[in-house]
């Protein structure tokens, strides 16, 4: 059986008379930017997130980098922004021109450790961009306080989690402005690219319109050096045909979240944790394990399709080494990054796929768990950063599985005397997390992994 990561057809066919009246609607008005279809989606995407205003624009990255310039936020100043989080949260935050200061997140939920920011704050931060990752709301009640007690602003990166709910309240409705994406993947998505900045500040929201439309509040009249970057009329009609749908497709969404989270019991698995304060939308059904490539690699061979959120985390890509921060400066960041993986999650799955997936997923590694309990296994893999085969001597050889970046994926294989022996205990694989603790465990075994 094949399971693709994510499908739209299911969607597609359901919608299919609603998304071509769509279509049909602008095309015979032949009025594609600034119209009724954009003023309608607005209207009722606002009401959505409990929110008064909304304005669209071109895409998500769009919707955050707008908020923050119409926030007044450039130069000089700092943004405190997750360390694990897709690219777009920090490239908003640059080309503002202000400087993103990276916080941990919380390993269990993924996102930002609220209980990290404070020290993260100087006399140049101006703003916190929490982000509801993977379609899960951030604990928002503390990072609230932090922004009142230091007089930043907030503004939420909704693009992976729309109509999640945070203590009862819908996420987008918390902070200054929100930055949502309707990227076609996404929970609620256009046919192409689109977003929206949301707020209750009308003030702000006239801003962000005009910084998306040249810089201008009426025609040939620029106030400021704007974008263009504009909701337009095609994929506004196609977002409010999608809209009163997202409700029940969310919950379609929860419910397979649910049966992965019954039926997926891998010991080598680290399942999504919720909150008590949470309701997810489960945009990204997110697991972690030591051995992820190997289980990507192996699920590959059963036909499902699978994906890495995100393989580099943004400290580490080449576009930010003017920030200068060195591997190992975020290890929650880089131990998701290391571990993570992404199972199939879309809106129309099969119950003949879902069974599979959690199939699958629960075979992963029945023969090497054997060979543990006999105590006789012959690799084990491990994630371990920058590796040179002279630092473990001769006792080990190496093969690599995986290599990206400067990362490698090996595996150890101790060789004594017949053959392959034992090099790890099996309390020593359950336990193993990643770079830190495979340090710990290489230490163990009287290996100085260095820095
Ligand atoms: C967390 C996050 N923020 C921002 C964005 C940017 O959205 P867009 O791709 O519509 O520009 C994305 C999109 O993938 C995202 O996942």
């Amino acid at each position: 059986m094949n399971v693709p990561f994510v499908s739209f057809r299911p969607m597609e066919k359901e919608l299919d008379t609603d998304l071509r009246a769509a279509f049909e609607r602008v095309y015979n008005a032949s009025w594609y930017i600034e119209g009724k279809e954009d003023e309608a989606f607005e209207e009722a995407f606002a009401r959505f997130c409990d929110s008064s205003c909304c304005v669209g624009v071109g895409n998500g990255l769009d919707a955050l980098m707008l908020a923050l310039k119409a926030l007044g936020i450039g130069s000089g100043d700092e943004v405190i922004v997750p360390s694990n989080t897709y690219i777009a949260t920090a490239l908003a935050v640059t080309y503002v021109g202000a400087v993103p200061v990276f916080v941990e997140p919380d390993i269990r939920t993924y996102n930002i450790d609220p209980t990290k920011i404070e020290e993260k704050i100087t006399e140049r931060t101006k703003a916190i961009m929490p982000v509801h990752l993977y379609g899960q709301p951030c604990d928002m009640d503390p990072i609230m306080e932090i922004a009142r007690k230091y007089g930043l602003f907030v503004v939420e990166d909704c693009a992976q989690a729309h109509g999640a709910t945070y203590k009862g309240k819908v996420i987008g409705s918390f902070g200054d402005a929100a930055g949502f994406s309707f990227y076609p993947g996404k929970n609620l998505g256009a046919l192409g690219d689109a977003g929206a900045t949301v707020t209750n500040n009308k003030e702000l929201a006239d801003k962000v319109r005009a910084l998306g439309n040249y810089g201008s509040d009426y025609k040939y009249h620029h106030i400021y050096q704007g974008n263009n970057s504009r909701l337009d009329e095609m994929q506004a009609a196609f977002l409010a045909a999608k809209l009163p749908h997202l409700g029940r497709m969310n919950e379609e969404r929860r419910r397979i979240a649910k049966r992965y989270l019954e039926g997926i019991n891998n010991p080598c698995i680290i399942l999504p944790y919720v909150p008590d304060y949470a309701v997810p939308v489960w945009h990204i059904f997110a697991v972690r394990t030591d051995r992820r490539d190997e289980l990507a690699g192996y699920l590959a061979e059963k036909g499902i399709s699978t994906n890495k959120h995100y393989p580099i985390p943004m400290h580490l890509q080449d576009c930010y080494k003017e920030l200068n921060i060195p591997r190992g400066a975020l290890p929650i960041a880089e131990e998701i990054s290391a571990t993570e993986l992404s199972l199939p999650m879309f809106y129309g799955m099969t119950e003949e796929q879902i069974d599979y997936v959690i199939e699958c997923v629960n075979a992963f590694g029945a023969g090497k768990e054997d060979n543990m309990n006999s105590e006789k296994y012959d690799s084990i893999f491990m994630s371990v950063f920058d590796v040179e085969k002279d630092v473990l001597g001769d006792d080990f050889t190496f093969k690599a599985v995986d290599k990206w970046d400067s990362f490698l994926h090996l595996t150890l294989i101790s060789e004594l005397e017949d053959g392959f022996d034992v090099l790890f205990d099996s309390e020593d694989i359950l336990n193993f997390g990643g770079y830190s603790n495979g340090k710990k465990i290489l230490a163990k075994y009287g290996v100085d992994f260095g820095e």
